[in-house]
C-alpha cells in the first residue's frame, strides 16, 4: 500500500485506477486493482478492498466497507450496438446506487443499479443485490 502523492490523507494502492472527476476523501482506504470510473461519490474513512469496480452513479457515504471483486453497475439494459452502429457510453443511462454510512458489502457481490443498501446493513459474500436493504439489515444468497 503506498499513500498517494496527490490526495493527502488518503491511502491509496499505486496499481488502483480512479478516473475523472472522482474524489478519494481523506481516511478512505482504496486497495490493489481497483477500478473507479469518473462520476462516483466516496465518503470518508471508507474501505475498498482489491479488485472491486465502482462505476458512475455509485455513492458511498461514510465508513462504508466494500469486500473483494465487488461488482456495481449502472445500466440495466446494456448494449454494445443499436442497429450495428457501437453505442457511446452516456451518463444519462446512468442509475444511482446508494451505500449508506457504515453498509459492509462482502466480497464478490453484484449490486445491481439504483438498490439503497441501508445504514450499517451487511450483504454477505458473494450475493446479488436487486432490492433495497433496510438500515441495520444482513442479507445474503446462495443456493445451499
Ligand atoms: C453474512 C455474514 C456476515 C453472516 O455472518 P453470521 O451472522 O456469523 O452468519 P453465520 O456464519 O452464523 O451463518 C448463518 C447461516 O447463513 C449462511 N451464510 C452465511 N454467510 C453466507 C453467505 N455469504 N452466503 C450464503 N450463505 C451464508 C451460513 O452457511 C449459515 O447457514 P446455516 O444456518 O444453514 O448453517 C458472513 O457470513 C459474510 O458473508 N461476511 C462477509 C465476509 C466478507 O466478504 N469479508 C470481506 C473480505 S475479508
Amino acid at each position: 500500500m503506498n499513500r498517494s502523492p496527490f490526495i493527502e490523507g488518503t491511502m491509496v494502492h499505486t496499481s488502483a485506477n480512479i478516473y475523472g472527476d472522482t474524489f478519494i476523501p481523506v481516511s478512505t482506504k482504496v486497495g490493489a486493482f481497483v477500478e473507479i470510473t469518473g462520476g462516483v461519490t466516496i465518503g470518508k474513512r471508507c474501505k475498498i478492498s482489491s479488485h472491486s469496480f465502482l462505476c458512475s452513479g455509485v455513492i458511498l457515504e461514510d465508513e462504508v466497507f466494500i469486500g473483494h471483486g465487488v461488482m456495481f453497475c449502472n445500466d440495466m439494459y446494456p448494449k454494445a450496438c443499436e442497429d450495428g452502429v457501437m453505442i457511446d457510453f452516456s451518463e444519462d443511462k446512468v442509475i444511482p446506487t446508494l451505500i449508506k454510512k457504515g453498509a459492509s458489502i462482502g466480497s464478490g457481490c453484484v449490486i445491481l443499479p439504483g438498490v439503497v443498501i441501508g445504514e450499517g446493513a451487511m450483504v454477505g459474500a458473494g450475493s446479488t443485490v436487486v432490492k433495497n436493504l433496510a438500515d441495520g439489515e444482513t442479507y445474503y444468497n446462495i443456493l445451499k
